[in-house]
């Protein structure tokens, strides 16, 4: 049988990581005959590593095939010790009242001392995606953190975008979601990320063919996808969580699997300047891979309404890279 792949997850405790821990243990991030360890790191706080001690004997009680053995820690040295990927969870959301930047100085703690535990311990093929808010920004301090990690090993989440935009789409246009292709998410996972429905395919054909109510379009469904996290916490009372656990799962199983045929998918990526955008900044692209090495799709067309929503994002992430780098974080 294989060798186990090692995963670590941050904030394993959380709700997120409800989803996230039992889907990984499943096998629905590296398939039905991959075994798993996991590494679940907690805050140092009684009631976190007691709500996480628990969420490890239900993963017991499961008895999944699959998961080789589970390592519930605090300690940043063991939770990355030897793993292959990083899923990092774990962040402080912003309260009421809480600046912008005391946001940026605290997660600033918590993602430097990450990306440092990871190049000092993780496997040499470790790669990293960041889901904890604002995750563009919290992966680029990880990833300055830990140079010895190569840049193309940093993602940062933008598939619950994507599949939130195909959605959408989709019942817009009164088919199946599985029929909506080629959706890419530009920029930060943030209200002002653009999901590009100009690119964006429904059975093949243009959506803008399909759809023909293009105020729609340009003004409806652009927000209804910006704003989509705002209304599930209006309606649920509490943040997406499983929707967003199985974005993460989405995420490995698109990076570790060829890309299908004349599509790409979404996920934040350290710029190489494709785009015009600039160089270093955790910006999502649509991407395609061979299952190991990714690359940005080149040439997919941006017109003038596509350009100016890009840049509207772009000078969004540069002020907080701005902001970090001022704070002396990377
Ligand atoms: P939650 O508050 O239920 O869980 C977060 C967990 O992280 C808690 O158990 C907390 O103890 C733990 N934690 C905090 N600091 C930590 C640290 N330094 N090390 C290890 N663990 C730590 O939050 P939930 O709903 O699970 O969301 C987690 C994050 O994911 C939030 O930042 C949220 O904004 C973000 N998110 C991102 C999405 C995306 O599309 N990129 C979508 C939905 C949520």
């Amino acid at each position: 049988s294989k060798a186990p792949i090692t995963v670590a997850v941050t904030g394993a405790a959380g709700q997120i990581g409800y989803s996230l821990l039992f889907r990984i243990a499943s096998g629905a991030l590296f398939g039905a005959d991959q075994p798993v360890n996991l590494r679940l790191i907690e805050r140092n706080d009684e009631k976190a590593l007691s709500a996480l001690n628990g969420v490890c004997m239900e993963l017991d009680d499961c008895a999944f095939p699959l998961l080789n053995s589970i390592t519930p820690t605090c300690e940043l040295d063991v939770g990355f010790q030897g793993v292959n990927w990083a899923i990092l969870v774990g962040s402080v959301p912003r309260g009421p009242g809480m600046e912008r930047k005391d946001l940026l100085k605290i997660n600033g703690g918590i993602f430097t001392g990450q990306g440092k535990a990871i190049e000092k311990n993780a496997a040499g093929d470790v790669r990293v995606l960041v889901v904890g808010n604002p995750c563009n920004t919290n992966c680029l301090i990880a990833m300055n953190n830990a140079k010895g990690v190569p840049a193309d090993r940093w993602f940062a989440m933008t598939r619950l975008d994507e599949n939130r935009a195909k959605s959408q789409l989709a019942a817009k246009a009164g088919v199946h979601h599985s029929t909506v292709s080629n959706l890419a998410i530009w920029g930060n996972h943030s209200a002002t990320q653009y999901p590009d429905f100009f690119n964006a395919k429904i059975g093949g054909k243009a959506a803008t063919d399909v759809i023909s109510d293009h105020d729609w379009l340009k003004g409806e469904f652009i927000s209804t996808v910006q704003q989509r996290g705002a209304a599930i916490i209006k309606a649920r009372g509490l943040s997406s969580a499983a929707s967003a656990a199985n974005a993460a799962c989405d995420t490995v199983h698109s990076l570790t699997r060829p890309t299908p045929e004349g599509d790409w998918t979404s996920v934040a990526v350290c710029s190489d300047g494709s785009y015009g955008i600039e160089k270093g900044l955790m910006f999502s692209f649509p991407i395609r891979t061979d299952g190991n090495k990714w690359e940005v799709v080149q040439g997919v067309p941006v017109n003038e309404f596509s350009q100016a929503k890009i840049k509207a994002t772009e000078t969004e992430l540069r002020e907080e890279r701005d902001a970090v780098t001022e704070l002396g974080l990377i």
